[in-house]
């Protein structure tokens, strides 16, 4: 391995400065990461007994079982355990006083500390709650929340009592909350009066209760009040309020064990079509992934004040912001504001105000606090910080070099860590005081993780020999604990969407190159997956809600890229009929978008056209459409050929060729 081009930063080298890192060489990272890939029993067995607590052992024989060849993933399968036991009853009982959550309210100024005493007994109470409503062992409760602690509070009930959350991002529609609760077949869905967000109000429980008009199952609505207005509604033969049922509870609730195996919770993420899917995380193998990743990958010690500034309704809340810290009994931030309120300084005044020793946000955010200047960071010591962390999209160089010198100020490591939902747990990072980080790449594999790069037309592992760089899509090679082991109600889409395409290996459907130095460079997404600000949505999603307006035809949804969101949708529609004002149909269809799925699905533009560019089996050309929309293509290339041919490739397959002048013209009109 040569120098890559940024070194460790110095201080978390001196151990006057800093706790001494985990791991403290790129000589011990390479140790342990051969150990974890040539004896991931070995290795996995004794991470599961030294960082856990189990209710009963499980058998050292048994500590990993099944492939991706025949997607029958277990891990641990004979042991037991709680996961509320192992993200609170520990640390309560040790330091009952140390704090567990400090809540960072929309309003600047408003924060409150949770310690862990606390939190048992807030858990405990709610826990009885859905009890007396009807939750046991194995049910689905939907959680439909802001960013407050009572979110992680009804998670953290439901895995005390062994039942299976789902939730559901707080910016999603009524449509999207209904399809995940019939899906998942919800008898109790805990939310809100409203939501606060940058001093705006978000109307959960007038969402939640169109949502509910369809959606039979449910019988018990739990409110939890945020903002006490008055004219929320409420239908007393359904809703309660959850202060009401909390201050008659018992603080104290009994932890089930639950087999390893046992479903932990689902989260639905899009993919390919137009149905978002409910992976499903089980509880051993996730909370050993979810516990160690964020002890090596942020370097948690005793007393860190970890702030993961995500939300619970997305895999990042759930594993960094509620298990992986809370495992670790440090405290973790919930923040209910976003980086621009009230102004571009809010995230350095909360890590100044709580001295946080972790931060970790998207690239969006970055960009966006970047674009607004730096003398919003400059004004606050920051000085706390050791380790800085990037999620959700690729981080353009640009990006981290701000955040390493003007955040960072040179003295944190920067960690661009890559996974996803269903792999649970970071997978392809960094580690602060032994990796030196290039900007851009998310570096090399997490403990456990052997990454292949498959070539995507032949299906078979491109040779590396560190003699020159390799590109492909990124796939895994063998199992880790925290990988997802089934979509819910359709174990065979599991198997079609990850094992099938590369037969033996888990399918990532992100491209990746292998850098010389033998580091991984992430380019995003191969397959119909668009990543808005870190938001993942289908093209097929996006699609399905368009078609459901009874003035549109036929639609194509693409990426584009975006200065700031990364990539940005825009949409192609046909219409039914003519219509002479085409603006305000596009607006309508827009409208559409967001309410069919939520407000961050909002596409960027709606481009309509007399006809969607196709070959003469029907099959829509996305590329052609992705390229003119991407500015690729300007008006005097149409009348070309040889510019048509080297901008868009072969059109020859195309049904009628015109058709490419025309969507250009429209693309421009629309001021793409
Ligand atoms: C993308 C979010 C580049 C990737 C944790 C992946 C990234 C998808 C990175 C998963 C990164 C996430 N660099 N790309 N550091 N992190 N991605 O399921 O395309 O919401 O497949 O999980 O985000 O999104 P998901």
């Amino acid at each position: 391995m040569t120098i890559p081009t940024h070194a460790v930063p110095a201080r978390l080298l001196d151990e006057s400065k800093c706790p001494k890192p985990h791991v403290s060489s790129l000589e011990q990272y390479k140790e342990m990461h051969q150990e974890s890939v040539e004896n991931p029993v070995g290795f996995w067995r004794k991470m599961a007994k030294s960082n856990l607590d189990w209710i009963s052992p499980f058998s050292d024989e048994t500590v990993m079982q099944g492939s991706f060849m025949d997607g029958d993933i277990a891990w641990f399968p004979h042991g037991a355990l709680n996961v509320a036991y192992n993200c609170i009853d520990r640390h309560a009982s040790k330091n009952p006083d140390s704090v567990a959550m400090i809540f960072e309210a929309d309003e600047p100024g408003n924060h409150e500390k949770i310690t862990y005493a606390t939190l048992l007994r807030e858990v405990c109470r709610f826990a009885n709650v859905l009890k007396k409503y009807g939750v046991r062992k194995g049910d689905t409760v939907a959680i439909y929340m802001p960013m407050v602690p009572e979110a992680a509070y009804a998670m953290l009930a439901c895995a005390r009592i062994g039942a299976v959350h789902s939730v559901v991002f707080a910016g999603f529609s009524a449509e999207a909350l209904r399809d995940r609760m019939v899906d998942a077949k919800c008898k109790v869905l805990v939310t809100a009066d409203q939501g606060l967000r940058g001093g705006r109000v978000v109307h959960l429980k007038k969402i939640a209760d169109e949502a509910l008009a369809q959606s039979p199952l449910v019988k018990s609505v739990i409110v939890f009040q945020r903002t006490g207005d008055d004219k929320v509604p409420f239908d007393p033969t359904r809703d309660v309020w959850w202060h009401e049922e909390c201050v008659t509870q018992r603080p104290f609730c009994p932890c089930e064990p639950m087999n390893a195996e046992d479903p932990l919770f689902m989260l639905y993420t899009s993919g390919s079509t137009g149905k978002p899917k409910g992976v499903v995380h089980t509880t051993g193998g996730y909370l050993l992934g979810a516990h160690t990743s964020v002890k090596y990958i942020f370097d948690l010690h005793p007393g860190d004040i970890y702030g993961c500034m995500a939300d619970v309704g997305w895999i990042t809340g759930h594993t960094y912001i509620v298990y992986g810290p809370l495992s670790n009994g440090v405290t973790t931030v919930v923040f209910e504001s976003t980086p621009t309120y009230p102004d571009a300084s809010r995230f350095w005044e909360v890590v100044d105000t709580h001295k946080l020793t972790q931060l970790y946000t998207a690239p969006t955010a970055i960009r966006a606090l970047r674009r607004l200047g730096d003398s919003f960071v400059e004004k606050h010591s920051l000085e706390s910080l050791r380790v800085l962390g990037s999620v959700g999209e690729p981080i353009n160089p640009e990006a981290w070099d701000w955040y390493n010198t003007v955040v960072g100020r040179g003295r944190c490591a920067i960690v661009d860590t890559y996974w996803q939902t269903e792999t649970g747990s970071i997978i392809v990072t960094p580690l602060p005081g032994c990796i030196p980080t290039k900007p851009g790449a998310a570096t090399v594999p997490f403990f456990g993780v052997d990454l292949a790069i498959l070539d995507a037309n032949t299906g078979k592992e491109i040779p590396y020999d560190g003699s020159e760089e390799i590109t492909g899509v990124l796939a895994l090679r063998q199992t880790i604990p925290s990988i997802a082991r089934t979509v819910y109600g359709d174990h065979n889409r599991y198997l079609d969407t990850y094992m099938r395409p590369y037969k033996g290996f888990y399918f990532t459907g992100d491209g990746a190159s292998r850098d010389t130095d033998g580091y991984y460079w992430i380019k995003g997404r191969v397959d119909d997956v668009i990543n808005v600000s870190g938001h993942r949505m289908s093209t097929a999603e996006i699609e399905s809600a368009l078609i459901t307006h009874p003035a549109c035809a036929e639609s194509a949804a693409v990426g584009i890229a975006d200065d700031l969101t990364g990539q940005a949708v825009v949409c192609f529609c046909t219409l039914k009929s003519h219509h002479a004002d085409e603006a305000s149909v596009a607006a309508a269809f827009r409208f559409q978008v967001r309410t069919q799925i939520g407000p961050f699905a909002t596409p960027k533009a709606i481009v309509i056209v007399n006809d969607l560019p196709k070959t003469r089996s029907g099959k829509i050309m996305r590329r052609i459409l992705r390229k003119a929309a991407g500015g690729e293509v300007s008006l005097e290339d149409v009348e070309d050929d040889e510019a048509i041919r080297a901008k868009l490739g072969d059109i020859s397959t195309l049904a009628d060729p015109s058709i490419v002048k025309h969507i250009v013209e429209k693309v421009k009109k629309a001021g793409l």
